[in-house]
């Protein structure tokens, strides 16, 4: 796997590199407390009690035509759902942020950081690489349990397709990895409800959400770390990349937080539901203005961090996040 190595992202005054704040790790325990070092393999047995997924966290079974269906077609929806955030976060781990803690590792980023913090990367990048292992045991043990294969798994996440389209209409090189870069400060500190609300969630099987929780205590300190580093990173990068990256945060938010739609097209053809039935779950589930409320909703703590370091405070900057529904003046106000 490459990693990302852009080149000449600094500020070419590096005098005005504001004096950095000594580094707090949360990593001081990692090697008892992290879930690779510390946590059993978790193991889902055959007679173990409880759902594959909590309807709670499956949009669409709220709707009538999913209600409608049999029980069979309802629970495979919510094993292939468990299978699609499996999927999902095996890719992110693997494809997306282990490029970037293995560039910070290597110190193929060009800003200063701390010494303990470059090596902090190593162990995230341990940590994600077994958070892609747990999620693909995950998602083996419940085929051969279930006898229900995964039916998505083919096709690649929306949120890789999307990035990858945001990286390319840029001929440049620092740009292309730059949004990649701020894709995996994006993704890491965001809390995800799910990653929060399954370990509570009574109805779902607890080895499923034993390995959830096992994610969640890691990417707690994952949190922390890119909020750091977020705020290390900005004031050193250089000011025409600065306009550009603040100018597609909203995209990259999007790029992460909008369902796979095209993978629930997939998967709900599969079972024999006539097309213009699946359409219209589709529609009337993920209407624009659900989808942005529902991103708006999960993005608070990265709209303080980007407030705190004025990157709300550009008009320009400020317009994109309106347009796509991540602000409001009210906001504005408060900030
Ligand atoms: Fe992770
Ligand atoms: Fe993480």
């Amino acid at each position: 796997m490459e990693a990302v190595c852009p080149k000449r992202l600094l500020a070419q005054d590096l005098t005005s590199t504001p004096e950095q704040e000594p580094y707090k790790s949360k990593f001081g325990d990692w090697y008892e407390r992290s879930t690779v070092r510390a946590a059993p393999r978790r193991m889902v047995l055959k007679d173990e009690q409880g759902l594959f997924f909590s309807p709670d966290f499956i949009p669409i079974m709220k709707h009538p035509l999913i209600q409608e269906q049999s029980e069979t077609v309802q629970r495979h929806i919510m094993v292939q759902q468990l299978y699609r955030y499996l999927d999902f976060t095996a890719k992110l781990e693997h494809v997306v942020v282990n490029r970037v803690a293995m560039s910070i590792a290597n110190g193929y980023l060009d800003f200063n950081l701390p010494r303990q913090m470059v090596f902090d990367a190593y162990k995230i990048y341990c940590d994600e690489a077994y958070h892609a292992l747990f999620s693909a045991d995950l998602l083996m043990q419940v085929e051969d349990i279930t006898g229900i294969r995964a039916v998505t798994q083919q096709l690649q996440p929306f949120f890789i397709r999307r990035l990858h389209e945001l990286q390319h209409q840029y001929s440049e090189s620092n740009l292309q990895e730059l949004m990649e870069i701020f894709f995996v400060i994006i993704s890491e500190t965001l809390i995800s409800g799910f990653l929060s609300d399954i370990p509570t969630a009574k109805d779902v099987k607890p080895s499923i959400r034993a390995v959830v929780r096992d994610h969640a205590i890691d990417e707690g300190k994952h949190h922390v770390y890119f909020a750091d580093l977020l705020r290390r990173v900005w004031p050193q990068l250089d000011k025409r990349y600065k306009k550009e990256v603040a100018k597609q945060l909203p995209n990259l938010i999007y790029a992460f937080l909008t369902p796979d739609i095209d993978s629930i097209r997939k998967e709900l053809t599969s079972y024999d539901m006539p097309r213009d039935h699946v359409e219209q779950v589709i529609a009337e589930t993920y209407t624009k203005e659900i989808v942005s409320s529902h991103i708006a909703n999960s993005i608070s703590s990265l709209t303080r961090y980007l407030r705190e370091l004025g990157i709300l405070d550009d008009p320009e900057v400020q317009d994109r996040f309106f347009e796509a529904g991540l602000l409001t003046s009210n906001d504005l106000v408060l900030g």
